[in-house]
C-alpha cells in the first residue's frame, strides 16, 4: 500500500484530485469507480474547478458508483444519484449516459445487482476505484461480517452505518436500511485503488490497514491483497 499522509482535509482533497486528474489525462476514456459520502466532496469541488479552468476534460470518462441506498427514489434528496449530480456530474462535461449508479428504484434488487455487476464485467472492471472508509472499516457498503460477497449485491446496513449516515436525514428512522453495493471482488478487480480518509473518527479503521493481517471483520483490510492501492489520509486519521 502506498501511504500519503497530509495535514488536513484540504490537502487530502488536493492530493486526491491531482491523483484522479492525472489518470484522466493519461487515459481520457478512464473507467472510474466513484464514491459518495462527506470524504470526497472537497476533492470533487477541485475537479469541478479544474474543469472550469480548462484543465480537465471528462467528455470520455465513464463512471460507475460503488453503491446506492435500496430502495430509494432517484428524486429523493438523499439518493446517491442526486448526490453525484449535485456534487460533480452537473458541473462537468461528462455525458449523463457515461455515469452509472445501481438503480435504487429497481423492483427486484437482486436482479439489479446482477445486472450492475454484468455491466461492469462487460467493460472489464474499473481502471481506478475511489473509496472512502466507514468507521467500522466498511468499503462501499461491504459491512463487517463472517463472510463477504464477491459481487454486487443487496446488503443490510449495520446500526453503526445507519447512525453515521443519520446526519443527512431528518431522523435515523428515515435512513434506508439496505443498499446495493459493489462487492469486495468488484472493487478488488480495479487496476488501481485510491482510498481517502480524514478525521479522528476514521483512525481505528486506518490503524487496521497498517499491519500485516486481513479480516472480514474490517473489510478494508482485504485491500492489502491488492497490488496497487494508494491511501491518502490526514494526520488525524493516521495518528488518531
Ligand atoms: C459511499 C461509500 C461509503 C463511504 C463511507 C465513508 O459511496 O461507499 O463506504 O465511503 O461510509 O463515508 P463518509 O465519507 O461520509 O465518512
Amino acid at each position: 500500500m502506498n501511504w500519503i499522509v497530509v495535514n488536513d482535509e484540504k490537502e487530502m482533497a488536493k492530493a486526491g484530485a491531482d491523483f484522479l486528474l492525472s489518470r484522466i489525462i493519461n487515459k481520457p476514456e478512464l473507467l472510474l469507480g466513484l464514491a459518495t459520502g462527506s470524504t470526497p466532496v472537497g476533492m470533487y469541488r477541485l475537479m469541478i474547478e479544474a474543469y472550469r479552468k480548462g484543465e480537465a476534460d471528462f467528455s470520455r470518462v465513464r463512471t460507475y458508483n460503488l453503491d446506492e441506498y435500496y430502495p430509494i427514489l432517484k428524486s429523493d434528496v438523499n439518493s446517491y444519484v442526486r448526490f453525484m449530480r449535485k456534487n460533480l456530474f452537473d458541473h462537468i462535461n461528462i455525458p449523463r449516459e457515461n455515469t452509472h449508479l445501481p438503480n435504487g428504484e429497481a423492483k427486484d434488487g437482486e436482479a439489479e445487482a446482477k445486472a450492475y455487476e454484468a455491466m461492469i464485467a462487460e467493460v472489464g472492471y474499473m481502471d481506478v476505484q475511489l473509496l472512502g472508509i466507514g468507521q467500522n472499516g466498511h468499503i462501499g457498503f461491504n459491512e463487517p461480517d463472517d463472510k463477504l460477497c464477491v459481487n454486487t449485491h443487496v446488503t443490510a446496513l449495520t446500526e453503526n452505518t445507519v447512525a453515521a449516515n443519520a446526519r443527512f436525514f431528518d431522523s435515523p428512522d428515515c435512513v434506508p436500511k439496505h443498499a446495493l453495493t459493489m462487492g469486495i471482488g468488484t472493487i478488488m478487480k480495479a487496476k488501481e485503488i485510491l482510498l481517502l480518509a480524514n478525521g479522528k473518527n476514521k483512525h481505528a479503521a486506518i490503524e487496521a490497514l497498517k499491519d500485516d493481517t486481513v479480516t472480514t471483520a474490517i473489510p478494508a483490510t482485504l485491500l492489502k491483497l491488492h497490488p496497487n492501492v494508494t491511501i491518502v489520509c490526514d494526520k488525524a486519521a493516521f495518528e488518531g
